[in-house]
C-alpha cells in the first residue's frame, strides 16, 4: 500500500472545490492506501485567528471530515500540532529552502501583496511547514487540488536538495489531483477559485450549506450573455466552471455533459440537484456527529499517536543525516 498524506485548514468554512478537490478522494483513498490526514491549525494561524475561534474551527472541521466520510479507524485522522514534529522538522527544512524559491510562491504572493511588511513571517515560510507535514510520512502520494500544485513543487526540491546534500533521508512525494474538479472557480467570480477566505458568500457553495441555500447560489451564477452551451474554460469560464461541477459530480468529464444542454436554465437547475444530492448525506451526518463532538475528539488522541509514531521515526534519521548530536 502506497502512503498518502494530505492536510486542510481549519479557517473559513470548507466548501465545494475543499470537497471536489480534494476530500471526496481522501474518502476513496483510505481504502485503498496507508492513509494520513491532519488539519493543519499551525497553517491557520499564519494569519492572525481568535483563539476561541481557532479552537471551535478545528474540532468542527474534523467532525466534517468525518462527516464527509474519513473513518478514524481506518485512516490516520489527527491535528497537524498534537504531533510536535511537524514544528521540528520544519525549522531543520527553513535552513534547507532558499529564500528565493518561497518568495516565488504565488500562494505568499497573493495573500501579501497588499502589506508585504507586516505580513507575518509564518506566512513566507508556510510551504515549508507543510514540506515538513509530507516528508515526515513518507508520503508517495499527495492528493490535492490545483492551487496546491506548487508547494508539491517546492516539497519535491526541498527533498532532494535534503537527500542530495546529507544522504537519501526522505522519501520523495508526488501530488496527486483528481481529473475533473481540481480547480472549482468562484460562481461570482468564475475567473478566481472558489476560496475560504475570499469575500463572496455568494459565490461560494459550502458544504454544510441547505439545499435551497445551494439551489439559489447556482441559479445566480454568472455566465455570459451568449446561451450556447460549450466547455471551454478560457472564452466561457461560468459555463465551463459549472460543467466541471456537474461533471464531478456525476463522475463524467465536463465535455461530454456540455453535449446534453443548449440552454444555462437546465444546466444550473441539474447543477444545482447534483450538487445537493452530493452534499446531503455530509450534512446529515454531520448534525448527527455535532451533537457529541467528545466522540470523534477522543479518536484525535488516537491519531494523534499512530502519527507520531511515524514522524519521530522520520525527525530521527533526518536530525542524524544533518549532524544534530543525540541526547544519549
Ligand atoms: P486548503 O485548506 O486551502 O485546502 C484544502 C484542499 O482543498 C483544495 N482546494 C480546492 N480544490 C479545488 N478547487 C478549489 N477551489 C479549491 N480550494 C481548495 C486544496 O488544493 C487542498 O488540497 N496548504 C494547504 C494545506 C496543507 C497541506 C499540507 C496539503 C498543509 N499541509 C500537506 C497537503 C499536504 C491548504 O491551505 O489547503
Amino acid at each position: 500500500m502506497a502512503r498518502v498524506l494530505s492536510g486542510i485548514q481549519p479557517t473559513g468554512d470548507i466548501h465545494l472545490g475543499n470537497y471536489l478537490g480534494a476530500v471526496r478522494g481522501w474518502v476513496e483513498d483510505q481504502h485503498t492506501q496507508d492513509s494520513y490526514f491532519c488539519v493543519v491549525d499551525l497553517h491557520a494561524i499564519t494569519v492572525p485567528r481568535d483563539p476561541a475561534e481557532l479552537r471551535a474551527k478545528t474540532l468542527e472541521l474534523t467532525l466534517l471530515l468525518v462527516a464527509a466520510g474519513l473513518d478514524p479507524e481506518v485512516c490516520t485522522l489527527f491535528v497537524q500540532s498534537h504531533v510536535h514534529q511537524h514544528a521540528e522538522l520544519s525549522w531543520i527544512l527553513e535552513c534547507v529552502a532558499s529564500m528565493g524559491e518561497l518568495r516565488r510562491m504565488t500562494q505568499f504572493k497573493e495573500k501579501s501583496s497588499d502589506a508585504e511588511e507586516s505580513a507575518r513571517v509564518g506566512l513566507f515560510t508556510y510551504p515549508v511547514l507543510q514540506a515538513a507535514d509530507i516528508l515526515l510520512y513518507d508520503a508517495e502520494r499527495v492528493p490535492v487540488g490545483e492551487d496546491q500544485r506548487q508547494h508539491l513543487e517546492l516539497c519535491r526540491d526541498i527533498a532532494l536538495r535534503f537527500n542530495h546534500r546529507y544522504g537519501d533521508t526522505f522519501v520523495v512525494p508526488d501530488a496527486t489531483l483528481p481529473k475533473v474538479g481540481a480547480r472549482i472557480m468562484d460562481l461570482q467570480r468564475p475567473t478566481a477559485k472558489m476560496s475560504k477566505s475570499a469575500d463572496s458568500p455568494q459565490g461560494t457553495v459550502l458544504v454544510l450549506d441547505e439545499p435551497a441555500v445551494i439551489e439559489r447560489k447556482l441559479k445566480r451564477a454568472v455566465t455570459d450573455t451568449a446561451t450556447e452551451v460549450t466547455f471551454d474554460p478560457d472564452k466561457k469560464p461560468g459555463v465551463a466552471n459549472l460543467l466541471q461541477i456537474l461533471a464531478a459530480a456525476t463522475g463524467r468529464q465536463p465535455a461530454d455533459v456540455a453535449e446534453g444542454y443548449s440552454q444555462y436554465g437546465p444546466l444550473k437547475a441539474d447543477t444545482a440537484a447534483a450538487v445537493v444530492e452530493l452534499l446531503r448525506p455530509v450534512r446529515e451526518r454531520y448534525a448527527e456527529l455535532a451533537s457529541d463532538p467528545e466522540a470523534v475528539r477522543s479518536t484525535l488522541r488516537q491519531g494523534a499517536e499512530k502519527a507520531e509514531a511515524v514522524a519521530s521515526g522520520t525527525l530521527a534519521r533526518a536530525r542524524t543525516a544533518i549532524g544534530l548530536l543525540s541526547r544519549s
